[in-house]
């Protein structure tokens, strides 16, 4: 079995690879070499394989061939795990097009015509596997400090459903994955966090509940009865609220 993931350098990527066993690995990213030193580790501790590869979300003209290069380099895989992301400054965003269509393009665009391609591949390929995509709690409800990013979230979670939806007959598993706020470099500069999980936490959820076939997982578990309660505030009272 071979996972390929994709957005390697996030914390929350390397703690599920090390929770992954029985796994090799193709670690796509951009700027793949500096990943070298992990995958060595990796590599070491587990005798495994480990392959590097170069993987941009806003390259959208390579990732109808990303399959068959990380097929070619690498091998064949049966796991895909999305976790790349990007969360950007709302508030300078909303006047600014580039800033704007990056957060739409990796967290959406990006994501979904590489998932789009490596489902068919998945498919393809005839093999029991899976996909496990990250979105966010962000994506269940817009609010005014980060809509962009959890409009893009929500609409990978609502491809990922559609996804599931596709692939049920098949032996290709998806699971959805909606953390809360992570101890992470993306928020490490934000004010007013609260129940923060670290990275090992929620890489443990996520590999647990991939093992299980779980279709849609809030990490930690909290959080669905957070964003429950969250959905259920009347619009005319939650458009007036400071979120
Ligand atoms: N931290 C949280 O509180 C939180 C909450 C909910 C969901 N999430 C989601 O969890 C996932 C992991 O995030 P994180 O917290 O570990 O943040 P992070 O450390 O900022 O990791 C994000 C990763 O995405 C990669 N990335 C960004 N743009 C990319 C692109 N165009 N092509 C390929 N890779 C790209 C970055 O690569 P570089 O290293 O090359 O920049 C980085 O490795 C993301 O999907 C994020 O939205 C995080």
């Amino acid at each position: 079995m071979r996972a390929l993931v994709l957005g390697a350098k996030s914390a929350i990527a390397q703690a599920i690879v090390e929770r992954l066993d029985g796994y090799d690995f193709a670690l796509a990213a951009r700027d793949s070499e500096e990943l070298a030193p992990f995958a060595a580790d990796l590599r070491l501790k587990r005798s495994c394989a480990v392959e590097l590869i170069e993987f941009d979300a806003l390259d959208t003209d390579a990732l109808e061939r990303f399959p068959h290069k990380v097929h070619d380099q690498c091998g064949p895989f049966d796991l895909v795990v999305l976790v790349f992301g990007y969360l950007g400054d709302q508030r300078a965003a909303e006047r600014d097009t580039t800033a704007m269509a990056r957060s739409l393009n990796v967290n959406f665009t990006g994501a979904a015509i590489a998932l789009s391609h490596l489902a068919n591949y998945l498919e393809e390929s005839g093999k029991a596997g899976g996909i496990i995509g990250i979105c966010s709690v962000a994506g269940d409800r817009g609010r005014q400090s980060n809509y962009l990013y959890g409009a893009a979230k929500g609409g990978l979670a609502i491809f990922l459903q559609g996804l599931r939806n596709r692939l049920a007959s098949t032996p290709v598993h998806v699971l959805t994955v909606k953390p809360g706020f992570v101890d992470t470099p993306m928020t490490q500069d934000l004010d007013g966090l609260f129940l923060v999980a670290s990275p090992a936490k929620v890489a443990d959820d996520i590999v647990r509940a991939y093992k299980k076939k779980k279709d849609v997982l809030y990490t930690p578990f909290f959080w669905r009865w957070i964003m429950l309660i969250i959905k259920l505030v009347p619009e005319r009272v939650f458009k007036k609220l400071k979120l």
